[in-house]
């Protein structure tokens, strides 16, 4: 399938702008809007539609070749190649970490191989020093890095930034870190200052891809403390504050990425980092499974 079609029929692009009310900023005069791009779909959810189809852009030029990535064996970004893979009748295949895992160890790579992705499970060294299977021979591939990350994962933010800016014109957008390929996307087609909050260590590999890239980051702040422990880790309280910001709010978000995003919004405007009158995107990058309620 063609993939304006693939986008035409069954992603919801431009994905909604959500205005949300609390007394924490509208005292301060702020206004926070939330970019919706959980509501995308439900499986190629949130940023996963913005990495990868670009990729997918060049896997359909070029059919004999299959997408080859990596990932854990709960990896949504692979989960989402392998279901757009089925449904746009691209080949893909998936290195996963753990020798010790096969197809039926847990319902994802159970529904990922159904959908046809060519499963290799490899040993946590050769999974970090991204090492390619001898079995796949002389299969062609397109490489995409882990988690959706490369020049063009960074270029599939260009059509997220239009949309925002044919909507509104916030003075700050702020966005979970987990390669930098949302963040540094985004600030490379756009001009607005963006605070990127990180969820794992890493603050020195993002910039090693802003030196790579070429990105002029300026725009950029980048905040470490709201890894809190260690990047998966669930804590109580970020547990708590998400289910009470969907108390509030009625959107579902999760403590890995959006969790920590948002408990970090929330902790910057108790430190009235942002100017009264500012406007400020908050970008819902997804990361629920939606399809968790059916295994
Ligand atoms: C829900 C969610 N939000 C944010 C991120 C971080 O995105 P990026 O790797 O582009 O920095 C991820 C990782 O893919 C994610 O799954």
């Amino acid at each position: 399938m063609d993939i304006e079609k693939f986008q035409q029929i069954h992603l919801q692009i431009p994905s909604p702008l959500h205005e949300i009310h609390d007394s924490l900023w509208s005292e301060q005069n702020i206004r926070i809007f939330i970019k919706r791009d959980d509501l995308i779909h439900p499986i190629i959810s949130g940023n996963k539609w913005r990495k990868l189809n670009e990729y997918i852009r060049l896997a359909q030029q070029t059919p004999d070749y299959s997408l080859l990535s990596f990932g854990g064996a709960f990896s949504n970004h692979l989960y989402s190649l392998a279901y757009v893979g089925y449904v746009m009748g691209i080949k893909t295949i998936g290195i996963i970490r753990g020798e010790e895992l096969n197809i039926q160890s847990n319902p994802y790579l159970i529904q990922m191989n159904q959908w046809g992705m060519n499963l290799h499970f490899i040993s946590r060294d050769a999974y970090r020093k991204k090492e390619i299977p001898t079995q796949l021979g002389e299969i062609r591939f397109i490489l995409i890095p882990e988690g959706g990350y490369g020049k063009l994962g960074l270029k599939g933010m260009k059509d997220l930034s239009s949309e925002i800016m044919q909507e509104i014109k916030p003075d700050y957008l702020i966005t979970a870190l987990g390669t930098g390929t949302t963040a540094l996307g985004l600030i490379q087609s756009y001009n607005i200052k963006t605070i990127g909050i990180l969820t794992l260590k890493n603050k020195k590999e993002i910039e090693e891809h802003i030196i790579e890239h070429a990105i002029n980051a300026e725009n950029l702040d980048l905040h470490t403390v709201y890894v809190f422990d260690k990047y998966a880790k669930s804590h109580d309280f970020l547990d708590t504050f998400c289910a009470l910001f969907e108390t509030s709010h009625q959107i579902k978000i999760e403590p890995i990425y959006t969790g920590r995003m948002f408990y970090g919004l929330y902790d910057l405007l108790k430190k009235k980092y942002f100017e009264s009158g500012s406007t400020i995107v908050a970008l819902h990058t997804g990361g629920i499974k939606l399809t968790d309620g059916a295994f």
